[in-house]
C-alpha cells in the first residue's frame, strides 16, 4: 500500500516535470501477480519437484495450489532454503548446469508477491503449463547396460527417513569400457526417493575401489559426456545404490534404475573423466557440543585437469566445506603459491545430495602440483536437527552415525599440452569478452 502512494506521488512529480506520457508509464507500474510473474519462477525452478508424485510435500502448479502456502514460500525463498542449492554464491565458481537456484530479482519478485497480498493478476497472463518429461524414457538414448534394485525396497505408510546401500542386479562387462553417457532414476515410487547415488567398486578391493558413478537428482537427465571425453567402466564392476526414502503416509514399492552408453569397444577418448575423493580426513576430532569442529584435508594434483564438479560429503554432523585449489609458481616471487577459491557449501544439508557441476567454461583449469586444500566444519550440537548424539564425541567412521569429511570431485586428467591450450584458450575468450565490453 506504501508502495501505491508514494508510487502515486511519482507520477504527479513526474507529470509535472516532463508531460503527460511519462504519467501513463508511472501509473502502468504493474503489480507483481502470479499469472504474469510468479508462475514462470515456480515452473522453472520449483514444479520439477513441487507436483503430483513428486518429492515435495504439496504441488505448486496452480494458483489455488500456491495460494496457502504463500507465506511459507516466501520464508523459504528469501531464506534461499528452496530451492535446495546451499553452494555459496559469493565465492569460488559462481556458474553452474544445471542450477535451479533463484536470482536476487526472482527472490524479490515472490516476495512483493506475498507482500501484496499474494494476487492472482490476470489468468489471460499465465504462462502455458509447463509440460514434463521424465521417468518413461532414457534421456541419453538407448542404453547398452541396465540395472536395478535386485527387489523393490517398500518405504511403510509411515517411517523415519532411511538411507541405504543396495547393490544392484549383476551386469556383465568382462574388459574394461569407455562411458558415454550415464543415466539414473526411479523407475517406481518417485515420489519416495529423494535421492539415489550410483556407485561402481570392484569386489576384490570394494572400500578403495569405490567411485560415484553418477546421481539422480530431480530436473537433471543424466550425464553426456562431449564426444572424445568418457569414463572408465573397470572389468567386473559391480554397481552400489545408495537411496535415501521418505514415507508419505501410504505404502509405496520404490525401484531404481541405471542406464549406461557405452562408446565400441576398442574406442580410445582423449579425456578420461576421474571422480575421486579429495581431502579426506581420517582424523576428526569433533567434541561434544562443539558447533564449530574444523578440519582439513589434502590431495596433490599429479596431472594438470580440468574440474568438472564438486559435491561435499559430511554425515549427520556436516555444516559447511569449502575446496581451495593452491597453486605453485603462480605468485609475483619465486616460491610463493597462488590460493584460489574452488567452491563452498556453507549451508550443508544432510538430507539433501547436490552436486554442482560447473559450466564448461568456468570449470577450473588447475596445474600439476596443485594442492587442493578441503576444510570442512562440523556441528555437534542439538542445534544441529540430524544430530543423532549431541552428547557424544564422533571421530571419523563408515557409519553413519560416525562422521566424514571429504570432496567428491570430477575431472579431466590433461597433458601439459592440452592443459596450456585450454588455458591459452580461455585467455583468448576472456579478452574477446572484455573487448567487447570496452566497445
Ligand atoms: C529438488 C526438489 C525441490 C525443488 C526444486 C523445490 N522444492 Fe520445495 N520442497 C522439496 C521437498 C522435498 C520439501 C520437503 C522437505 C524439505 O523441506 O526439505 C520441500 C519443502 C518446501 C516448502 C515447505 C513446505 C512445508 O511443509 O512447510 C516450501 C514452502 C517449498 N518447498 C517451496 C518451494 C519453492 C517456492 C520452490 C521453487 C522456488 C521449491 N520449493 C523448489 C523439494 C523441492
Amino acid at each position: 500500500m506504501n508502495g501505491s502512494k508514494w508510487g502515486g506521488i511519482a507520477a504527479f512529480v513526474c507529470a509535472g516535470l516532463v508531460g503527460a506520457s511519462s504519467v501513463a508509464v508511472a501509473q502502468a507500474k504493474p503489480q507483481v501477480t502470479f499469472a504474469k510473474d510468479v508462475a514462470p519462477i515456480l515452473q522453472r525452478a520449483c514444479q520439477a519437484c513441487h507436483r503430483p508424485n513428486n518429492i515435495a510435500p504439496m504441488s505448486l502448479l496452480t494458483y489455488e495450489e500456491a495460494r496457502p502456502w504463500a507465506r511459507s514460500i516466501r520464508v523459504k525463498v528469501a531464506e534461499r532454503e528452496m530451492p535446495p542449492w546451499y553452494i555459496d554464491r559469493n565465492v569460488g565458481v559462481k556458474k553452474f548446469d544445471p542450477d535451479p537456484s533463484l536470482s536476487d530479482a526472482e527472490i524479490d519478485t515472490i516476495v512483493k508477491w506475498v507482500d501484496a497480498g499474494a494476487p492472482r493478476g490476470n489468468p489471460a497472463d499465465m504462462p502455458p503449463p509447463r509440460k514434463f518429461d521424465d521417468s518413461d524414457r532414457w534421456h541419453i538414448g538407448e542404453p547398452d547396460i541396465i540395472a536395478t534394485l535386485p527387489k523393490d525396497v517398500i518405504v511403510k505408510a509411515a517411517a523415519a527417513d532411511q538411507w541405504m546401500d543396495v547393490d544392484m542386479t549383476h551386469v556383465d562387462i568382462p574388459k574394461d569400457r569407455y562411458i558415454k553417457a550415464v543415466e539414473v532414476k526411479p523407475s517406481k515410487g518417485p515420489s519416495v526417493v529423494h535421492h539415489a547415488v550410483a556407485s561402481t567398486y570392484l569386489e576384490d578391493d570394494p572400500e578403495i575401489s569405490k567411485t560415484l558413478l553418477v546421481e539422480y537428482a530431480v530436473g537433471k537427465f543424466g550425464d553426456i559426456y562431449p564426444d572424445g571425453a568418457a569414463r572408465v567402466l573397470r572389468a567386473n564392476s559391480k554397481l552400489s545404490m545408495n537411496l535415501h526414502l521418505h514415507s508419505i503416509g501410504e505404502e509405496i514399492p520404490a525401484n531404481v534404475v541405471v542406464g549406461i552408453k557405452l562408446y565400441p569397444e576398442g574406442y580410445k577418448p582423449t579425456f578420461v573423466e576421474t571422480v575421486t575423493h579429495v581431502g579426506d580426513n581420517e582424523d576428526l576430532d569433533i567434541a561434544p557440543g562443539d558447533a564449530n569442529a574444523r578440519s582439513e584435508g589434502y590431495t596433490v594434483l599429479t596431472k594438470p585437469v580440468r574440474l568438472t564438479s564438486f559435491q561435499p560429503h559430511l554425515h549427520n554432523r556436516g555444516k559447511a566445506q569449502c575446496v581451495e585449489a593452491i597453486i605453485p609458481g603462480a605468485g609475483i616471487r619465486p616460491g610463493i603459491a597462488k590460493t584460489q577459491t574452488i567452491s563452498c557449501v556453507n549451508r550443508y544439508r544432510f538430507n539433501w545430495h547436490i552436486v554442482y557441476h560447473y559450466t564448461p567454461d568456468d570449470q577450473p583449469l588447475l596445474p600439476a602440483g596443485t594442492m587442493l586444500k578441503v576444510t570442512s566444519w562440523h556441528d555437534n550440537t542439538s542445534a544441529n536437527k540430524f544430530n543423532p548424539d549431541p552428547s557424544n564425541w564422533a571421530g571419523f567412521g563408515q557409519r553413519s552415525i560416525d562422521d566424514m569429511a571429504f570432496a567428491w570431485m570430477t575431472w579431466y586428467e590433461l597433458t601439459e599440452d592440452q592443459y596450456k591450450e585450454m588455458v591459452a584458450e580461455r585467455q583468448r575468450k576472456t579478452q574477446a569478452a572484455t573487448q567487447n565490453q570496452q566497445q
